[in-house]
């Protein structure tokens, strides 16, 4: 029953990315509104038992090999600690990765990293105390900056840092970001905004395109296209002032990395997405409760893989955006 996560098109998932809660402690005026989402209800969410077994599933059955941890916010996961560890015991043993808004991570990167997590990504889209609180609606900025310190001082490195730009809140900052990330030693990524907001708000009119940022950052830089082999990255670097230091943009609205993509997904309630931007899920948590053994739940991911569709389809006349939001996905 050796088998991996194949699709129609030939790619190959090895990268699977786990969210484990679909709430959050900030409210980022790009995803959620204010008063928050109806959130799943504690039965719906898998148990850290359940999210375990799946991982070990994907790792030992169908070929993963990375493991993120996602959310929501992961860090308010109560078994976060726990899962980490015991997908870090697993054999092989798959690199772990955590995605954050960074808050609370200044006291748990110790305990995540003798976990066994490899590296964290931290999301921060201003520098601003003020605009930082308007943008996330929570005045914590300095908790985040103490969050990325905390996970570089606990060796989860590289940290690498997120930024979405929006146009007449913070798209001036491009350069004032990665100079802050190169003061700090963190690798910094700039992220289109994608129809994924839980208000439907998305304008590609508005959006700010790769090409913006990489002509503001070229007023301040030297960008050189790094040699080093992309893969499945999502991410597009260049070598900052000759390097060895590096800026990424992540640009999947209009230079999109589709055909590479190496990634499944697993919601916080035990549904497969082939896709961010799937319509259809796979509901791996009613089989694991109707008593499905391993065979079958695997079976069950490989057919769920098969139907991924070749591209995200932004641009189809006929897009719709799924019917979850960006954070009850992971990202
Ligand atoms: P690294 O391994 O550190 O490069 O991680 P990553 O960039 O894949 O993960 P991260 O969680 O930091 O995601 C950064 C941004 O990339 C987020 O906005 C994600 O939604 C986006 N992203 C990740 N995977 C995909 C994908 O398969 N498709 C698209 N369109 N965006 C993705
Ligand atoms: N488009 C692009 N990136 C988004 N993020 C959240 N919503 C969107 C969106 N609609 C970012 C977060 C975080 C990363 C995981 O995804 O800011 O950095
Ligand atoms: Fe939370 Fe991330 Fe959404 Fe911001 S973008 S509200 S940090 S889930």
């Amino acid at each position: 029953t050796a088998g991996l996560l194949v699709d129609r098109y030939g790619r190959v998932a090895r990268d699977l990315r786990v969210s484990l809660t679909d709430k959050c402690n900030l409210r980022c005026t790009y995803c959620m509104p204010a008063e928050g989402l109806p959130w799943l209800a504690g039965p719906e969410l898998l148990t850290d038992a359940e999210v375990i077994r799946l991982i070990r599933v994907a790792v030992q059955r169908l070929g993963v090999t990375e493991v993120r941890f996602t959310g929501g916010e992961p860090l308010i996961r109560p078994g976060l600690a726990g899962i980490v560890a015991a997908t870090a015991e697993l054999r092989p043993r798959p690199r772990l990765s955590l995605t954050t808004n960074g808050i609370g991570l200044d006291r748990l990167a110790p305990t995540l990293r003798a976990a066994g997590l490899d590296r964290v990504n931290v999301s921060l889209d201003t520098l601003d105390a003020d605009r930082f609180h308007r943008l996330t609606r929570r005045p914590r900025l300095d908790a985040v900056l103490a969050g990325l310190a905390g996970a570089a001082a606990a060796g989860l490195t590289p940290v690498k840092i997120n930024s979405v730009l929006l146009r007449g809140v913070n798209d001036d900052e491009a350069p004032a970001l990665l100079r802050y990330a190169l003061a700090h030693g963190y690798q910094l990524r700039f992220i289109e905004q994608m129809p994924l907001d839980a208000q439907h708000g998305w304008d590609r009119a508005t959006m700010v395109t790769a090409a913006e940022i990489l002509a503001a950052l070229r007023a301040e830089f030297d960008l050189r296209p790094d040699p080093t082999v992309r893969g499945a990255a999502p991410a597009e670097t260049w070598l900052v002032d000759a390097g060895p230091a590096r800026v990424g943009v992540i640009g999947s609205v209009t230079r999109p990395f589709c055909g590479d993509c190496d990634r499944t997904r697993l919601t916080a309630d035990g549904q497969v997405r082939a896709c961010l931007f799937a319509t259809e899920e796979s509901d791996l948590r009613g089989a694991l409760r109707a008593g499905a053994d391993d065979d079958e739940v695997a079976r069950r991911w490989r057919t769920a893989m098969w139907g991924k569709r070749a591209g995200h389809g932004i641009d189809d006349p006929s897009f719709l955006q799924p019917a979850r939001p960006m954070s009850a996905i992971g990202g």
